[in-house]
């Protein structure tokens, strides 16, 4: 059977990052079994006669309707589908979707018919909003960092901005690449609309989000980019993690010298 990646350098180009970034995702002990989804609207991509391509599946329901997604395109990790064999081979463990005129369902069109991850309430909401935005951000990533996670069990760290605070501190880079902090979204059922409400909304104010004893669910200009964002947090969260490890509670770079970083970075918070 011929691959919709077949002829179309520049989607192959596109899968191919996003299956380097599912390799990163198990490489780091993010994505055990099944765990995380990836979705990128590769809508830019497709040419005429993609969009000419028949369903491969019959119609589904989104669950919700969101308008700015008619006629739009997008690579959808499968559900139940591990990470580590999408590295290897993404397009037996993710297909191509084509959302449809009533803008609440959509088909599978390539390669397999793949039933799309059971988050995409969540990617497509937040998709639907950065197209109304005019947002050039493309990739969304939801994956399950271990030490995030772990930090998302205490709730003196749930209020907001706590962590931000806290993992800001712990190392330079992480203000520096991950300017608008991080997120929280209370505990929610996995891949229900609740979650998806508010993910929608803290994304409004962040790039990355904390979903409560879960994972985290990022966006980003493409996937390496959503990936980069969770990695820089996740590494002060390990920092932070060591510290406590070793007995003590890290002092954390002072106010003094984060304000001296938000100014030489012209960051804006
Ligand atoms: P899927 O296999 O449906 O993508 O679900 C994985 C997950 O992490 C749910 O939160
Ligand atoms: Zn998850």
């Amino acid at each position: 059977m011929k691959s919709i990646l077949e002829g179309r350098p520049a989607l192959e180009k596109e899968v191919g990052q996003i299956a380097e970034v599912a390799g990163y995702l198990w490489q780091n002990g993010w994505a055990e079994r099944n765990g995380g989804n990836i979705t990128v609207n590769i809508t830019e991509l497709i040419d005429d006669e993609t969009r000419s391509l028949p369903a491969i599946s019959e119609v589904k329901a989104i669950g919700e309707i969101l308008p700015h997604l008619k006629g739009k395109y997008f690579y959808c990790k499968g559900t139940g589908k591990r990470m580590r064999d999408l590295a290897r081979r993404p397009m037996e463990n993710g297909s191509v979707i084509r959302i449809l005129d009533d803008c609440a369902s959509y088909v599978i069109i390539a390669d397999n018919p793949v039933q799309p991850t059971s988050e995409l309430p969540s990617h497509l909401a937040v998709h639907n909003r950065l197209i109304e935005k005019g947002s050039n951000y493309k990739a969304t990533v939801h994956t399950h960092p271990i030490e995030l996670i772990a930090m998302s069990h205490n709730k003196a760290f749930m209020g907001k901005d706590v962590l931000t605070k806290i993992l800001w501190s712990m190392i330079p880079e992480t203000i520096a690449f991950c300017p608008l902090g991080l997120g929280i979204a209370p505990y929610a059922l996995p891949g229900s609309v609740e979650l998806a409400k508010a993910t929608l909304k803290e994304l409004e104010e962040y790039d990355v989000v904390l979903w409560e004893k879960h994972g985290v669910f990022a966006k980003g200009l493409d996937v390496m980019d959503a990936f980069d964002q969770i990695d820089v947090l996740s590494k002060s969260a390990k920092i932070y993690l060591d510290a406590k490890c070793m007995g003590f509670e890290p002092d954390g770079m002072t106010e003094e010298q984060m304000k001296e970083l938000s100014e030489v970075f012209h960051l804006p918070k």
